[in-house]
């Protein structure tokens, strides 16, 4: 296994390109299962988890072609609609082939995701969704074996929870279902977003993108012919490489990104001190004088993005004064303490509540990467302490991290990719 070694402290200058979004593609990429043509899409994020969800389709006979960050896909052979857990279970996202498996060829059986290290993370929401739209689901030795064979039907939904796989997996049943879908609470996510802008330009009738009330009306089961496009910026990347430059007091510019996407990050930087101009599609970040203590509470989009939490939390160790995070969506999304507080952090953990006192000298440590997120918020750390940090099971990184440390180390980071 690699492992990345990094120096600090260092200051970060320079330019990052910003990759495709993960979270845009994963559902982008199930969608091209309402397809019975060839897809073409640009822009697709280099990164460990499209690799699982491609290999996934490559199981159920789907044929692509993927290189320079373009997937040509040609689902028109899949013969097999079983999503196996020796996959699922490596990427619970997988999940997202469930409503348009179901809604295309009428039956799949996919493994339930089961857990992972934020959290239980259930599937009720999708299941029950699908069970008003008419569908038979069975849960059985760990799979959930799901059939419509008269077809799904459009339907009221209301989700009790904000879900934005869950949401997005419904919205991709609703556009091959029989007649109208009304979804009520569905998530605002820019990913959620730009899937129905994608079928909605595959003729899909959608009404209310970007709201949390959407109108499907559905082709009966047609499969759509997608016209070719491009995923959208990362949003959390990009928050990702805003918080380096703020935590390392440098300043960047970052590429191909959309600021919109952003404003809950760009406003908690600026509490915190740090100065941001946005222009077309880049936005340019300046050091505080001294980054100052914020407060921080999860939520929905357009709120304060959990998927920033471990991230802004390596930037409260360098902020003076007392910043408090609370972490509303998952039940367990503070795995990075423990290693944070391993680099000297002063961390107290109350319920969902984080207290940190700053700002601390951090010093160099080996330390773990325990979820995709927690291990960027090391990387940050790792940054800005004195010393070298270890961070060790870089494969959480990977997952949704493009060359993450040949991007740092052109914006000045000492940082080496090792084996163990
Ligand atoms: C998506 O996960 C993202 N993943 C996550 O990003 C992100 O953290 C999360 O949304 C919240 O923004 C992808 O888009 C692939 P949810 P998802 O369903 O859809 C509860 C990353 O870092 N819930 O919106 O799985 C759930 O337990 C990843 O890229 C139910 O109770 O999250 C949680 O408390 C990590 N029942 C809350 O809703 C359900 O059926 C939000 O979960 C579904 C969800």
């Amino acid at each position: 296994m690699d492992y990345l070694s990094i120096k600090g402290p260092v200051r970060l200058e320079g330019e990052v390109e910003i990759s495709g979004a993960k979270n845009a593609a994963l559902p982008l990429i199930a969608a091209t299962l309402l397809s019975d043509e060839p897809c073409t899409i640009e822009n697709v994020p280099e990164v460990a988890d499209i690799h699982t969800l491609l290999k996934l389709f490559g199981k159920l006979g789907s044929r692509f072609i993927f290189e320079d960050h373009t997937l040509t896909i040609d689902n028109e052979a899949i013969e097999n609609t079983r999503a196996t857990y020796e996959i699922v279970k490596t990427m619970r996202a997988s999940i997202l082939v469930l409503g348009p498996l179901l809604a295309r060829f009428g039956h799949c059986e996919v493994s339930l995701p089961g857990g992972c290290a934020i959290g239980q993370r259930p599937i009720d929401l999708h299941l029950k969704a699908l069970e008003q739209m008419g569908a038979l689901i069975e849960i059985k030795n760990g799979y959930v074996m799901a059939t419509a064979p008269e077809g799904l039907v459009g339907t009221r939904i209301i989700f009790d929870k904000i879900t934005v796989t869950g949401s997005e997996n419904i919205i991709m049943a609703a556009a091959l279902a029989r007649g109208k879908s009304e979804l009520i609470n569905v998530a605002k996510e820019p990913e959620v977003v730009q899937l129905c802008e994608v079928l909605a330009q595959a003729g899909v009738s959608i009404e209310g993108i970007g709201t949390d009330e959407l109108i499907i009306h559905g082709t009966d089961r047609q499969p759509l012919k997608l016209d070719p496009f491009s995923i959208i910026p990362d949003r959390i990347e990009a928050g990702t490489y805003l918080c380096a430059a703020a935590i390392t007091y440098g300043s960047i510019t970052l590429n191909g990104v959309i600021a919109d996407h952003l404003d809950a990050v760009t406003a908690k930087l600026h509490e915190a001190g740090c100065r941001i101009e946005t222009e077309e599609n880049s936005m340019t970040i300046y050091p505080a004088a001294k980054l100052k203590a914020f407060e921080i509470s999860t939520t929905e989009y357009p709120g304060f993005p959990t998927d920033m939490q471990a991230q802004f939390m390596a930037l409260a160790t360098q902020a003076e004064g007392v910043s408090i995070i609370e972490e509303r969506l998952f039940e367990n999304r503070f795995m990075h303490v423990s290693e944070l507080q391993r680099l000297g952090a002063s961390i107290h953990l109350k319920g969902h509540t984080a207290t940190l006192n700053g700002p601390i000298q951090l010093l160099g440590a080996d330390v773990m990467a325990t979820d995709l997120r927690a291990s960027s918020a090391l990387v940050l750390a790792g940054l800005a302490a004195s010393g070298v940090t270890n961070l060790h099971r870089i494969y959480h990184l990977d997952r949704g991290y493009e060359a993450l440390h040949e991007k740092l180390e052109k914006l000045g980071a000492d940082i080496r990719r090792l084996k163990e």
